[in-house]
Protein backbone atom coordinates (compact mmCIF):
# COMPACT_ATOMS: atom_id res chain seq x y z
CA UNK A 1 0.00 0.00 0.00
CA UNK A 2 1.21 3.47 -0.75
CA UNK A 3 1.23 5.67 1.75
CA UNK A 4 1.58 8.85 0.15
CA UNK A 5 -1.43 8.29 -1.84
CA UNK A 6 -3.77 7.36 1.36
CA UNK A 7 -5.49 10.32 1.39
CA UNK A 8 -7.83 8.62 3.79
CA UNK A 9 -5.75 9.43 6.41
CA UNK A 10 -5.76 12.98 5.81
CA UNK A 11 -9.41 13.14 5.43
CA UNK A 12 -9.35 11.59 8.77
CA UNK A 13 -6.96 14.22 10.13
CA UNK A 14 -8.20 17.46 8.67
CA UNK A 15 -11.82 17.08 8.71
CA UNK A 16 -12.62 16.63 12.42
CA UNK A 17 -10.62 19.21 14.11
CA UNK A 18 -12.58 18.40 17.59
CA UNK A 19 -10.56 15.13 17.06
CA UNK A 20 -7.18 16.52 15.93
CA UNK A 21 -7.90 19.11 18.55
CA UNK A 22 -6.75 17.12 21.59
CA UNK A 23 -3.42 16.07 19.78
CA UNK A 24 -2.69 19.75 18.67
CA UNK A 25 -3.24 20.85 22.63
CA UNK A 26 -1.11 17.86 23.83
CA UNK A 27 1.28 18.09 20.72
CA UNK A 28 1.92 21.75 22.36
CA UNK A 29 2.54 20.74 25.76
CA UNK A 30 5.10 18.41 24.23
CA UNK A 31 7.11 20.81 22.43
CA UNK A 32 6.00 18.85 18.80
CA UNK A 33 4.55 20.60 15.82
CA UNK A 34 1.78 18.48 14.70
CA UNK A 35 3.01 17.69 11.33
CA UNK A 36 5.39 15.52 13.55
CA UNK A 37 3.33 12.43 12.93
CA UNK A 38 2.98 12.73 9.43
CA UNK A 39 -0.37 11.03 8.35
CA UNK A 40 -0.62 9.04 10.55
CA UNK A 41 -4.36 8.71 12.71
CA UNK A 42 -3.43 9.34 16.48
CA UNK A 43 -6.03 8.41 18.57
CA UNK A 44 -5.59 10.13 22.40
CA UNK A 45 -7.55 9.62 25.10
CA UNK A 46 -10.57 11.45 24.12
CA UNK A 47 -14.79 11.39 23.96
CA UNK A 48 -14.16 10.95 20.11
CA UNK A 49 -13.25 7.97 17.77
CA UNK A 50 -12.43 8.35 14.34
CA UNK A 51 -14.06 5.19 13.54
CA UNK A 52 -17.40 5.89 15.75
CA UNK A 53 -17.31 9.05 12.90
CA UNK A 54 -17.62 6.92 10.06
CA UNK A 55 -14.29 7.37 8.00
CA UNK A 56 -12.57 4.26 7.96
CA UNK A 57 -16.18 2.17 6.56
CA UNK A 58 -15.32 4.82 3.47
CA UNK A 59 -13.76 3.23 1.01
CA UNK A 60 -13.84 3.58 -3.00
CA UNK A 61 -14.52 0.02 -3.81
CA UNK A 62 -17.26 -0.45 -1.01
CA UNK A 63 -15.66 -3.45 0.61
CA UNK A 64 -15.13 -2.50 4.31
CA UNK A 65 -11.35 -3.03 5.13
CA UNK A 66 -10.13 -5.03 7.68
CA UNK A 67 -8.31 -3.43 10.88
CA UNK A 68 -5.72 -4.64 12.58
CA UNK A 69 -4.92 -4.72 16.23
CA UNK A 70 -1.29 -5.47 18.06
CA UNK A 71 -0.05 -3.18 21.19
CA UNK A 72 3.07 -2.77 22.90
CA UNK A 73 5.63 -0.71 25.05
CA UNK A 74 7.74 0.07 22.19
CA UNK A 75 10.33 1.13 24.48
CA UNK A 76 13.65 0.98 22.78
CA UNK A 77 12.08 0.10 19.44
CA UNK A 78 14.39 -1.88 17.33
CA UNK A 79 13.90 -3.75 13.75
CA UNK A 80 12.02 -6.22 15.90
CA UNK A 81 9.19 -4.32 16.63
CA UNK A 82 8.95 -3.05 12.91
CA UNK A 83 9.49 -6.79 11.65
CA UNK A 84 6.43 -7.19 13.97
CA UNK A 85 4.06 -4.62 13.37
CA UNK A 86 5.10 -5.60 9.39
CA UNK A 87 3.51 -8.90 10.26
CA UNK A 88 0.54 -8.03 11.72
CA UNK A 89 -0.36 -5.18 8.79
CA UNK A 90 0.11 -7.71 6.32
CA UNK A 91 -2.91 -9.77 8.10
CA UNK A 92 -5.09 -6.65 7.20
CA UNK A 93 -5.88 -3.63 5.68
CA UNK A 94 -5.49 -1.10 8.53
CA UNK A 95 -2.88 -1.12 11.18
CA UNK A 96 -4.07 -0.07 14.60
CA UNK A 97 -1.00 -0.04 17.24
CA UNK A 98 -1.84 0.07 20.69
CA UNK A 99 1.04 2.03 22.44
CA UNK A 100 1.30 1.62 26.34
CA UNK A 101 1.25 4.66 28.48
CA UNK A 102 4.15 5.64 30.65
CA UNK A 103 2.22 5.52 34.02
CA UNK A 104 1.17 1.93 32.93
CA UNK A 105 4.75 1.13 31.98
CA UNK A 106 6.35 2.27 35.25
CA UNK A 107 3.74 0.94 37.03
CA UNK A 108 4.57 -3.00 35.53
CA UNK A 109 7.99 -2.75 34.57
CA UNK A 110 9.96 -0.13 35.68
CA UNK A 111 10.97 3.22 34.24
CA UNK A 112 10.60 3.50 30.28
CA UNK A 113 13.45 4.60 28.44
CA UNK A 114 11.77 6.32 25.79
CA UNK A 115 8.79 8.97 26.81
CA UNK A 116 5.33 8.79 25.33
CA UNK A 117 5.95 11.78 22.78
CA UNK A 118 9.27 9.56 21.46
CA UNK A 119 7.30 6.36 21.45
CA UNK A 120 4.90 7.84 19.32
CA UNK A 121 6.97 9.52 16.65
CA UNK A 122 8.93 5.98 16.49
CA UNK A 123 5.69 4.13 15.91
CA UNK A 124 4.12 5.91 13.78
CA UNK A 125 6.96 6.80 12.05
CA UNK A 126 6.88 3.34 10.72
CA UNK A 127 5.59 2.49 7.21
CA UNK A 128 2.95 0.07 8.14
CA UNK A 129 1.47 1.68 10.84
CA UNK A 130 -1.99 2.95 10.17
CA UNK A 131 -3.33 4.92 13.50
CA UNK A 132 -1.98 5.11 17.27
CA UNK A 133 -4.20 4.43 20.06
CA UNK A 134 -2.03 5.82 23.16
CA UNK A 135 -3.97 4.93 26.32
CA UNK A 136 -3.54 0.77 25.83
CA UNK A 137 -3.50 -1.06 29.41
CA UNK A 138 -0.47 -2.68 29.79
CA UNK A 139 -2.56 -6.08 30.12
CA UNK A 140 -5.21 -6.63 27.63
CA UNK A 141 -8.06 -6.71 29.81
CA UNK A 142 -11.70 -7.97 28.61
CA UNK A 143 -13.02 -4.36 28.99
CA UNK A 144 -10.55 -2.95 26.40
CA UNK A 145 -10.98 -5.71 24.01
CA UNK A 146 -14.73 -5.01 23.92
CA UNK A 147 -13.86 -0.97 23.44
CA UNK A 148 -11.54 -2.39 20.47
CA UNK A 149 -14.02 -4.32 18.63
CA UNK A 150 -17.09 -1.87 19.36
CA UNK A 151 -15.46 1.27 19.40
CA UNK A 152 -11.96 0.96 16.79
CA UNK A 153 -13.97 -1.52 14.53
CA UNK A 154 -10.78 -4.15 15.11
CA UNK A 155 -11.33 -7.53 13.45
CA UNK A 156 -8.33 -9.28 15.14
CA UNK A 157 -6.06 -9.10 17.53
CA UNK A 158 -2.48 -9.78 16.87
CA UNK A 159 0.30 -11.01 19.44
CA UNK A 160 3.49 -12.64 18.61
CA UNK A 161 3.75 -16.64 19.75
CA UNK A 162 5.15 -15.80 22.98
CA UNK A 163 2.27 -16.94 25.52
CA UNK A 164 0.92 -13.65 27.56
CA UNK A 165 -0.53 -14.15 30.83
CA UNK A 166 -2.73 -11.83 33.29
CA UNK A 167 -1.24 -11.55 36.91
CA UNK A 168 -3.95 -14.35 37.77
CA UNK A 169 -2.35 -16.86 35.25
CA UNK A 170 -5.09 -16.71 32.58
CA UNK A 171 -4.32 -15.84 29.07
CA UNK A 172 -4.95 -12.47 28.18
CA UNK A 173 -5.91 -13.24 24.74
CA UNK A 174 -8.57 -15.91 25.91
CA UNK A 175 -11.82 -13.60 25.17
CA UNK A 176 -10.30 -13.02 21.70
CA UNK A 177 -9.25 -16.29 20.91
CA UNK A 178 -12.92 -17.53 22.08
CA UNK A 179 -14.40 -15.00 19.49
CA UNK A 180 -12.18 -16.55 16.72
CA UNK A 181 -10.71 -12.86 16.33
CA UNK A 182 -7.16 -13.52 17.26
CA UNK A 183 -4.13 -14.38 14.97
CA UNK A 184 -0.72 -14.61 16.34
CA UNK A 185 2.64 -13.74 14.31
CA UNK A 186 6.39 -15.44 14.39
CA UNK A 187 8.85 -13.74 16.58
CA UNK A 188 11.41 -11.94 14.92
CA UNK A 189 14.59 -13.66 16.24
CA UNK A 190 18.38 -11.92 17.12
CA UNK A 191 16.93 -8.54 19.16
CA UNK A 192 15.30 -7.66 22.10
CA UNK A 193 14.70 -4.62 24.53
CA UNK A 194 16.64 -6.45 26.88
CA UNK A 195 19.82 -7.30 24.91
CA UNK A 196 20.15 -3.66 23.28
CA UNK A 197 20.06 -2.72 27.22
CA UNK A 198 22.76 -4.93 27.50
CA UNK A 199 24.77 -4.04 24.40
CA UNK A 200 24.58 -0.55 26.08
CA UNK A 201 25.72 -0.73 28.93
CA UNK A 202 28.61 -3.11 27.90
CA UNK A 203 29.81 -0.38 25.28
CA UNK A 204 29.38 2.41 27.94
CA UNK A 205 31.19 0.62 30.34
CA UNK A 206 34.10 -0.20 27.77
CA UNK A 207 34.06 3.25 27.09
CA UNK A 208 34.20 4.46 30.78
CA UNK A 209 36.84 1.70 31.53
CA UNK A 210 39.45 2.37 28.43
CA UNK A 211 39.15 6.19 30.05
CA UNK A 212 40.18 5.73 33.10
CA UNK A 213 42.76 3.20 32.54
CA UNK A 214 41.82 1.73 35.42
CA UNK A 215 39.34 -1.41 34.30
CA UNK A 216 41.98 -3.71 36.58
CA UNK A 217 39.42 -4.31 39.01
CA UNK A 218 36.77 -5.31 36.71
CA UNK A 219 34.47 -7.87 38.46
CA UNK A 220 35.65 -11.23 35.60
CA UNK A 221 31.95 -12.66 35.85
CA UNK A 222 30.56 -9.40 35.18
CA UNK A 223 32.95 -8.93 32.15
CA UNK A 224 31.40 -13.16 30.93
CA UNK A 225 27.72 -11.64 31.46
CA UNK A 226 28.58 -8.46 29.43
CA UNK A 227 30.56 -10.08 26.73
CA UNK A 228 27.73 -12.47 26.23
CA UNK A 229 25.21 -9.40 26.10
CA UNK A 230 27.20 -7.55 23.79
CA UNK A 231 26.65 -10.29 21.02
CA UNK A 232 23.96 -9.93 18.45
CA UNK A 233 21.88 -13.13 17.65
CA UNK A 234 20.85 -11.15 14.52
CA UNK A 235 21.36 -13.09 11.06
CA UNK A 236 20.99 -11.31 8.43
CA UNK A 237 18.76 -11.94 5.20
CA UNK A 238 18.36 -11.26 2.02
CA UNK A 239 14.56 -11.89 2.09
CA UNK A 240 14.44 -9.76 5.60
CA UNK A 241 16.11 -6.81 3.51
CA UNK A 242 13.40 -7.35 0.40
CA UNK A 243 10.81 -7.26 3.05
CA UNK A 244 11.34 -4.03 4.50
CA UNK A 245 11.97 -2.22 1.14
CA UNK A 246 9.63 -0.74 -1.58
CA UNK A 247 11.55 -1.90 -3.82
CA UNK A 248 10.91 1.49 -5.91
CA UNK A 249 12.88 3.29 -8.24
CA UNK A 250 12.86 6.98 -7.91
CA UNK A 251 10.47 7.96 -10.55
CA UNK A 252 11.21 10.02 -14.05
CA UNK A 253 12.76 13.72 -13.04
CA UNK A 254 12.49 13.07 -9.61
CA UNK A 255 14.73 15.04 -7.31
CA UNK A 256 16.60 13.03 -5.09
CA UNK A 257 17.88 13.92 -1.41
CA UNK A 258 21.01 12.62 -0.09
CA UNK A 259 21.40 12.02 4.09
CA UNK A 260 23.52 9.78 6.11
CA UNK A 261 24.51 9.16 9.29
CA UNK A 262 24.87 5.94 11.54
CA UNK A 263 21.45 5.83 12.62
CA UNK A 264 22.30 3.66 15.57
CA UNK A 265 19.80 3.10 17.75
CA UNK A 266 16.86 4.35 16.14
CA UNK A 267 15.05 7.35 17.83
CA UNK A 268 13.09 9.99 17.58
CA UNK A 269 15.19 12.34 16.31
CA UNK A 270 16.22 10.37 13.49
CA UNK A 271 12.59 10.19 12.52
CA UNK A 272 11.96 14.01 12.64
CA UNK A 273 15.41 14.55 10.00
CA UNK A 274 14.47 11.91 8.11
CA UNK A 275 11.19 13.14 7.05
CA UNK A 276 12.15 16.94 6.95
CA UNK A 277 14.68 15.48 4.56
CA UNK A 278 12.30 13.52 2.76
CA UNK A 279 10.01 16.95 2.30
CA UNK A 280 13.00 18.59 0.10
CA UNK A 281 12.45 16.32 -2.76
CA UNK A 282 10.48 13.33 -4.27
CA UNK A 283 13.08 10.47 -3.44
CA UNK A 284 15.04 9.97 -0.03
CA UNK A 285 18.34 8.31 -0.48
CA UNK A 286 19.67 7.12 3.25
CA UNK A 287 23.96 6.40 3.34
CA UNK A 288 24.22 3.85 6.74
CA UNK A 289 27.75 3.91 7.22
CA UNK A 290 29.55 0.61 7.84
CA UNK A 291 30.02 -0.42 11.26
CA UNK A 292 34.50 0.22 11.02
CA UNK A 293 33.22 3.84 9.66
CA UNK A 294 31.45 4.76 12.58
CA UNK A 295 34.02 3.05 15.06
CA UNK A 296 36.32 5.19 13.03
CA UNK A 297 34.63 8.14 13.73
CA UNK A 298 32.77 7.84 17.45
CA UNK A 299 35.11 5.35 18.99
CA UNK A 300 35.69 2.09 19.34
CA UNK A 301 32.55 1.18 21.38
CA UNK A 302 30.20 2.07 18.58
CA UNK A 303 27.85 1.55 17.01
CA UNK A 304 25.78 -0.02 19.52
CA UNK A 305 23.57 -1.57 16.39
CA UNK A 306 25.18 -3.37 13.78
CA UNK A 307 25.13 -2.25 9.88
CA UNK A 308 22.27 -4.44 8.73
CA UNK A 309 20.18 -3.93 11.76
CA UNK A 310 20.98 0.14 11.59
CA UNK A 311 19.71 -0.57 8.23
CA UNK A 312 16.50 -2.29 8.84
CA UNK A 313 15.65 0.61 11.17
CA UNK A 314 15.97 2.92 8.73
CA UNK A 315 14.08 1.06 6.14
CA UNK A 316 11.14 0.26 7.77
CA UNK A 317 10.77 4.68 7.99
CA UNK A 318 7.71 5.54 5.92
CA UNK A 319 10.10 8.33 5.02
CA UNK A 320 12.99 6.54 3.17
CA UNK A 321 12.90 5.43 -0.05
CA UNK A 322 16.55 3.66 -0.11
CA UNK A 323 19.19 2.75 1.61
CA UNK A 324 22.64 2.57 0.59
CA UNK A 325 24.21 0.01 3.10
CA UNK A 326 27.67 0.83 4.32
CA UNK A 327 27.94 3.77 2.54
CA UNK A 328 31.48 5.93 2.29
CA UNK A 329 32.25 8.71 4.79
CA UNK A 330 33.15 11.40 2.08
CA UNK A 331 30.64 12.12 -0.43
CA UNK A 332 32.24 11.71 -3.33
CA UNK A 333 31.11 14.05 -7.02
CA UNK A 334 30.87 9.59 -8.19
CA UNK A 335 28.48 9.39 -6.19
CA UNK A 336 26.35 12.11 -6.69
CA UNK A 337 26.62 12.00 -10.52
CA UNK A 338 26.16 7.52 -10.13
CA UNK A 339 22.65 8.48 -7.66
CA UNK A 340 21.45 11.72 -9.73
CA UNK A 341 21.70 13.45 -6.03
CA UNK A 342 20.42 17.06 -6.39
CA UNK A 343 20.75 18.16 -2.52
CA UNK A 344 22.78 16.96 0.67
CA UNK A 345 21.36 17.18 3.87
CA UNK A 346 22.99 16.90 7.49
CA UNK A 347 21.11 18.28 11.08
CA UNK A 348 22.22 20.78 13.10
CA UNK A 349 22.12 18.16 16.12
CA UNK A 350 24.84 15.05 15.40
CA UNK A 351 27.16 13.45 17.01
CA UNK A 352 30.73 14.64 17.80
CA UNK A 353 32.95 13.00 15.70
CA UNK A 354 36.78 12.55 16.57
CA UNK A 355 38.13 13.67 13.23
CA UNK A 356 37.77 17.27 12.84
CA UNK A 357 40.10 17.99 9.90
CA UNK A 358 38.89 16.45 6.72
CA UNK A 359 34.93 17.54 5.92
CA UNK A 360 32.99 14.79 4.37
CA UNK A 361 30.79 17.38 2.98
CA UNK A 362 33.81 19.23 1.03
CA UNK A 363 32.08 18.22 -2.85
CA UNK A 364 28.48 18.46 -2.38
CA UNK A 365 29.21 22.19 -0.67
CA UNK A 366 31.58 23.06 -3.50
CA UNK A 367 28.65 22.26 -5.95
CA UNK A 368 26.39 24.08 -3.79
CA UNK A 369 23.89 21.32 -3.36
CA UNK A 370 24.52 21.36 0.78
CA UNK A 371 21.84 22.09 2.86
CA UNK A 372 22.37 22.10 7.03
CA UNK A 373 18.72 21.22 8.31
CA UNK A 374 17.87 22.57 11.53
CA UNK A 375 17.08 19.45 14.18
CA UNK A 376 14.33 19.44 15.36
CA UNK A 377 14.96 17.47 18.21
CA UNK A 378 18.19 17.05 20.25
CA UNK A 379 18.18 13.43 21.01
CA UNK A 380 21.59 11.54 20.02
CA UNK A 381 22.44 7.76 20.09
CA UNK A 382 24.80 8.90 22.86
CA UNK A 383 21.74 11.06 25.21
CA UNK A 384 19.80 8.05 24.96
CA UNK A 385 22.65 5.19 26.22
CA UNK A 386 23.76 7.76 28.80
CA UNK A 387 19.53 7.44 30.37
CA UNK A 388 20.22 3.86 30.47
CA UNK A 389 23.19 4.53 32.14
CA UNK A 390 21.40 6.91 34.51
CA UNK A 391 18.88 4.59 35.65
CA UNK A 392 21.52 2.06 35.94
CA UNK A 393 21.07 -0.02 38.95
CA UNK A 394 17.00 -0.32 38.03
CA UNK A 395 17.87 -1.71 34.17
CA UNK A 396 20.58 -3.97 35.75
CA UNK A 397 17.33 -5.71 37.87
CA UNK A 398 15.33 -5.70 35.16
CA UNK A 399 17.53 -7.12 32.74
CA UNK A 400 18.64 -9.63 34.94
CA UNK A 401 15.45 -10.83 35.27
CA UNK A 402 14.21 -10.49 31.74
CA UNK A 403 17.74 -12.09 30.37
CA UNK A 404 17.07 -15.24 32.21
CA UNK A 405 13.61 -15.86 30.35
CA UNK A 406 15.45 -15.03 26.90
CA UNK A 407 18.12 -17.29 27.95
CA UNK A 408 15.27 -20.01 28.61
CA UNK A 409 13.80 -19.28 25.34
CA UNK A 410 16.59 -20.00 23.07
CA UNK A 411 17.49 -22.70 25.21
CA UNK A 412 14.07 -24.33 24.70
CA UNK A 413 13.70 -22.81 21.18
CA UNK A 414 12.49 -24.95 17.91
CA UNK A 415 11.69 -24.48 14.68
CA UNK A 416 8.36 -22.00 13.91
CA UNK A 417 7.38 -22.05 10.12
CA UNK A 418 5.75 -18.43 8.89
CA UNK A 419 7.44 -15.24 7.71
C1 LIG B 1 32.69 -17.37 31.46
O1 LIG B 1 31.89 -18.16 30.57
C2 LIG B 1 32.47 -19.45 30.30
C3 LIG B 1 31.59 -20.12 29.25
O2 LIG B 1 30.22 -19.92 29.49
C4 LIG B 1 32.59 -20.25 31.60
O3 LIG B 1 33.14 -21.53 31.33
C5 LIG B 1 33.47 -19.50 32.55
O4 LIG B 1 33.54 -20.18 33.79
C6 LIG B 1 32.93 -18.07 32.78
N1 LIG B 1 33.86 -17.31 33.59
C7 LIG B 1 33.49 -16.63 34.65
C8 LIG B 1 34.57 -15.90 35.35
O5 LIG B 1 32.34 -16.59 35.04
C1 LIG C 1 18.26 14.09 -12.13
O1 LIG C 1 17.67 14.96 -11.16
C2 LIG C 1 17.08 16.13 -11.67
C3 LIG C 1 16.43 16.87 -10.53
O2 LIG C 1 17.36 17.36 -9.66
C4 LIG C 1 16.03 15.83 -12.70
O3 LIG C 1 15.53 17.03 -13.26
C5 LIG C 1 16.61 14.94 -13.80
O4 LIG C 1 15.58 14.59 -14.67
C6 LIG C 1 17.23 13.71 -13.18
N1 LIG C 1 17.83 12.90 -14.21
C7 LIG C 1 17.30 11.75 -14.60
C8 LIG C 1 18.02 11.08 -15.73
O5 LIG C 1 16.33 11.26 -14.07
Amino acid sequence: MDYENNSWIWEGVYYYPHVFGGLMVTAALLGLSTSFFGGVGVHLPLPYTWSNLGIFRKKKSGKRRVRVYMDGCFDLMHYGHANALRQAKALGDELVVGLVSDEEILANKGPPVLSMEERLALVSGLKWVDEVITDAPYAITETFLNRLFHEYKIDYVIHGDDPCLLPDGTDAYAAAKKAGRYKQIKRTEGVSSTDIVGRIMTSLRDAKVSEDLNGADENPQAENQSKSSHLSQFLPTSRRIVQFSDGKAPGPNARIVYIDGAFDLFHAGHVEILKRARELGDFLLVGIHSDETVSEHRGNHYPIMHLHERSLSVLACRYVDEVIIGSPWEITKDMITTFNISAVVHGTVAENSLDSESDPYEVPKSMGIFHLLESPKDITTTSVAQRIMANHEAYMKRNAKKALSEQRYYEEKKYVSGE
